[in-house]
């Protein structure tokens, strides 16, 4: 099948990678010129392991193209898909310009039938708008549908070519068969429902998903006052089925593009409609508290940090991405460099990008490098590397072993047997 997908960032570009990879024909267009001429020149703009193998063999193979004109990548197509980004905006609710604007470009430049999907995250009043700005604009025919994203980043291709399930929200039998045709190699469940439906799927997981991960950190901090472990307590909850073990890994709290900003847009979705979700407040405030309780651990060992050098390994809001959206990482640097310590960091694929956002810290090109002399290292994102650093020579190059550990990483024996004094989260 023919299919354009519309703007080219994270989801978009994975989704022309896997799309390409079903065998369709694909064109991605983004209004960035710098990014979709350094993707015609086979430069893939964003680190997703997997993504560069399947990018080459599919711009060599021709099957993915890419251009920033409309009237172009709209002409023939059977399928476009709306990937633009919907970051938030003060209120918390969603900033829906681009998915607008996109939608006008696709509306007026339609020659014939289509079914154009809403991939973007986006609230249900969303479709009602962009069926208003094709009734004005189209003049053939078309459907709106929405088919909405779960892929995780860092893991990205696995979970495009894996899906745990295929939502489809569409509104006739003919939008159906056109979106089970183009999903119709991959193995997965698929809900066939209304657009609306579609769209609270996606809002209702990515809030749950955060509901678990601000639950189990809220536990971690009842652990640490009884000397409790939460690793054991996540286990031995998980374990039950109805529960499961994933989301239950106290930390920092959740961060990157999608749950902080999910969940506020759900929050300020509600209050249009009349409900306040004061639950899901909840659990928004639980994840902004948690990196001032993980200070307080800090503080327990250094009561000022005036002077210290703390080293914090790992800047992206997770491992295997380069993505600084939200980054509860970047904003526990900013924090320890208000309480006036020196701060050293590393990542291994986002020290560039972070270069733009972080400012007053000293970058290091490897891990072992920016702990020289450090008062502390501070685990901010579960990198694979960090786990396989050689912490008996690390130790030695330290000023002061000390393992702040916010993503409860290392084994706190093994640590403490090394020589290191250790503070968790929920254990120590
Ligand atoms: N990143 C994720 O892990 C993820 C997962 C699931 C869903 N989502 C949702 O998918 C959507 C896209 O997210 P993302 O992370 O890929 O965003 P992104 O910011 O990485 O990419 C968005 C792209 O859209 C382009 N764009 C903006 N306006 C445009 C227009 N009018 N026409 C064409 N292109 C335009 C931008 O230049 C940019 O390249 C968001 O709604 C997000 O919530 C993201």
């Amino acid at each position: 099948m023919r299919i354009a997908v519309i703007g080219t960032g994270y989801v978009g570009l994975v989704s022309c990678a896997l799309f390409a990879e079903l065998n369709h024909q694909v064109i991605g267009l983004d209004v960035d010129k710098d990014k979709i001429s350094k993707l015609k020149k086979g430069q893939v703009t964003i680190y997703e392991p997997g993504l560069e193998s399947l990018f080459q063999k599919h711009l060599n193979s021709g099957k993915l193209t890419f251009t920033t004109d409309y009237k172009k990548a709209i002409k023939d197509i059977e399928v476009a898909f709306i990937c633009v980004g919907t970051p938030p905006k003060k209120d918390g609710s969603y900033d829906s310009k681009y998915v607008y604007a996109s939608a006008e470009s696709i509306a007026k430049n339609l020659k014939k039938y289509a079914v154009i999907v809403i991939k973007s995250t986006v609230p249900p009043s969303t479709t009602t708008r962009v069926k208003k700005i094709f009734a004005t604009h189209a003049k053939v025919k078309y459907d709106i549908a929405s088919t909405p994203e779960f892929l995780r980043e860092g893991s990205a291709i696995n979970d495009a070519l894996h899906p745990s399930r295929i939502v489809l929200g569409v509104e006739s039998k003919k939008a159906e068969k056109v979106l089970r045709s183009v999903h119709k190699k991959l193995k997965a469940e698929v809900v066939v429902t209304t657009p609306q439906s579609a769209q609270l799927i996606k809002y209702a997981s990515n809030s749950m998903l955060a509901t678990k991960i601000s639950f189990i950190n809220a536990m971690a901090i009842i652990c640490d006052k009884v000397d409790a472990d939460i690793n054991d307590v996540a286990l031995g909850l998980g374990l039950d089925p109805r529960i499961g073990q994933s989301f239950l890994e106290a930390g920092l709290g959740y961060g990157g593009s999608c749950f902080p900003k999910d969940t506020w847009a759900l929050i300020a979705y509600a209050k249009k409609l009349g409900y306040d979700f004061n639950f899901l407040k909840q659990v928004d405030q639980v994840n902004q508290d948690q990196i001032k309780y993980f200070i307080t651990k800090i503080k327990k060992v250094y009561p000022s940090l005036k002077g210290k050098t703390l080293t914090v390994l790992g800047l992206a809001f997770k491992p295997n991405t380069d993505d600084l959206r939200e980054s509860r990482s970047i904003e526990l640097v900013n924090r320890l460099l208000k309480l006036g310590a020196k701060v050293n960091v590393y990542d291994p694929v986002a020290n560039d990008l972070a270069k733009d956002v972080l400012k007053g810290v000293k970058f290091f090109n490897s891990a072992p490098l920016s702990l020289i002399n450090s008062d502390g290292l501070v685990l901010a994102t579960k990198w694979q590397e960090f786990g396989d650093l050689n912490l008996r020579k690390v130790k030695k190059s330290m000023k002061n072993p000390v393992i702040f550990d916010s993503r409860n990483f290392f084994d706190p024996s093994k640590v403490k047997k090394l020589g290191f004094k250790y503070q968790g989260i929920g254990r120590s």
